[in-house]
């Protein structure tokens, strides 16, 4: 018998069954052998949150939260965060090496040359009321978008998908500084294609009346940094949403949409805004003890801690808390991260943090440089989707031509009622004969 095998004895019947085991896992349709009667179904996994379940084989991102690793491609975050831009890492997280001189120039240009939104878009925009939440808004615009590109649900055809990711990656800065200067009830930049991704995003934030934009270097490479931090990290839940909303064949507009919707969360992408909130709520580094006394007793969670996957110190938030400290030297320091460094001090030294392995994740430094770049909380999210977008959309790309995959359709375990008759005394409402 082959070693790479796995023997269940089903103890109802006793009858045993040998499966094989490849890259350490089985394939759960294996199980559906394993019955007690020409009746049963077959045996099923449990596993909701999908805490042990692999859903796809995946080339892009790995992560070995036990060791506090992530590589893109095989690189090391922290080599590809000192040495590139987020738009090397962009191409190479779609394509899988990075590019070559002209190659990185032609990327360049196609994503420069999709930066504008059609001006209905622009209009579309203007609908929403001033404090709307940018997140929704960019929600809302992303799944228009589908409504300008109809082709894009085209999913089947190469070429086509890479145009639909290039608009993509293109426009999602855009929109991101729309919502922003919507909120504020400024006029909307147009973009300056003579400035870097990151630098034409500051330009389309923060232009008022000069006649051309000079993004600062620091701040510009610092948001670059950000942006190549949080650009994918393998199935997490909007990656996961990505694929599921992708594998009924919907455009990938309407799918980003929901998988930026699904990012939008306080437990995921919308936790940066809520380690914000929460510093300002402890308010003082005297107030730190309290707090976590208060976590500890299930009061509220200790926000930007903890993760599913890294057990460790998350390497994204070292890198990070690295560029702070750049930032700082040109906006000066936030008084908010005191109370950040005593909390990390605090809950790293606490039986709770340690026993359940709890270490800082990408959000709880990320909110603090984006609110000293001068960004309303609200916007923190956005700040995640715009370079998470080439993550989606490669994940979405390698679902589509995967030739395993095929429609999500998860399983149940059905907990509701057997089987009953309608009786005439149930319904109440007259239906026309
Ligand atoms: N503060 C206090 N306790 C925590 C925290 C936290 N931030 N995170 C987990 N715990 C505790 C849980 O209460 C649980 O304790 P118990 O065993 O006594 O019940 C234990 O640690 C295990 O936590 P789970 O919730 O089972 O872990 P899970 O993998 O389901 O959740 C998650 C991971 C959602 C990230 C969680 O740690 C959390 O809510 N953190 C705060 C929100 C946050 O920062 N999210 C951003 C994640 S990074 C990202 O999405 C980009």
């Amino acid at each position: 018998m082959s070693e790479n095998t796995l023997t269940i004895t089903d103890n109802r019947t006793g009858k045993s069954y040998t499966i094989p085991v490849t890259d350490g896992t089985i394939r759960a349709p294996d199980l559906r052998q394993i019955k007690t009667g020409p009746e049963d179904f077959g045996l099923m996994t449990y596993d909701p949150a999908f805490m042990n379940t692999a859903s796809t084989r995946s080339a892009i991102t790995f992560i070995d939260g036990d060791k506090g690793i992530l590589l893109y491609r095989g690189y090391p975050i922290d080599q590809l965060a000192e040495q590139c831009s987020y738009l090397e890492v962009a191409y190479l997280i779609l394509f899988g090496e990075l590019p070559d001189k002209a190659q990185l120039a032609a990327w360049q240009h196609d994503i420069r040359y999709h930066t504008f939104l059609h001006e209905n878009l622009k209009a579309l925009m203007h609908e929403f009321r001033y404090d709307a939440h940018p997140m929704g808004m960019f929600i809302s615009m992303v799944s228009a978008l589908s409504t300008f590109y109809p082709e894009a649900n085209k999913v089947d055809d190469a070429d086509n998908r890479l145009y639909q990711i290039k608009r993509l990656v293109a426009k999602v800065p855009t929109i991101a500084a729309f919502s922003y200067r919507h909120g504020r009830g400024l006029p909307f930049v147009y973009p300056d294609n003579d400035l870097s991704y990151p630098g034409n995003f500051l330009n389309m934030m923060f232009k008022m009346s000069e006649a051309k934009y000079t993004p600062n270097p620091v701040l510009e490479r610092a948001l670059d940094i950000l942006f190549i931090l949080h650009a994918d990290h393998e199935q997490n839940c909007s990656t996961n949403a990505m694929r599921a909303i992708g594998s009924s064949r919907a455009d990938p507009y309407s799918a980003m949409a929901g998988a930026a919707a699904a990012l939008y969360g306080p437990l995921h992408g919308g936790a940066n805004e809520q380690v914000l909130r929460m510093l300002r709520q402890i308010g003082d580094v005297r107030n730190v003890p309290e707090f976590i006394k208060r976590v500890k007793g299930g009061e509220g969670k200790l926000m930007g801690f903890g993760h599913r996957v890294y057990k460790n110190y998350d390497p994204r938030a070292r890198i990070i808390k690295r560029t702070m400290d750049q930032v700082f030297d040109v906006v000066g320091r936030s008084p908010l991260i005191d109370i950040a460094l005593e909390l990390e001090r605090v809950a790293l030294e606490d039986e709770y943090f340690i026993t359940r392995k709890l270490y800082p994740n990408v959000d709880f430094y990320s909110g603090i440089i984006y609110q000293m770049l001068n960004l309303p909380v609200e916007m923190f999210p956005v700040m995640f989707a715009i370079p998470r977008t080439i993550g989606w959309l490669t994940q979405w790309q390698e679902m589509i031509v995967d030739p395993e995959q095929k429609i999500a359709r998860p399983r149940q375990i059905y907990t509701g009622s057997p089987r009953r008759d309608l009786k005439a005394t149930d319904t109440h409402e007259p239906i026309p004969a």
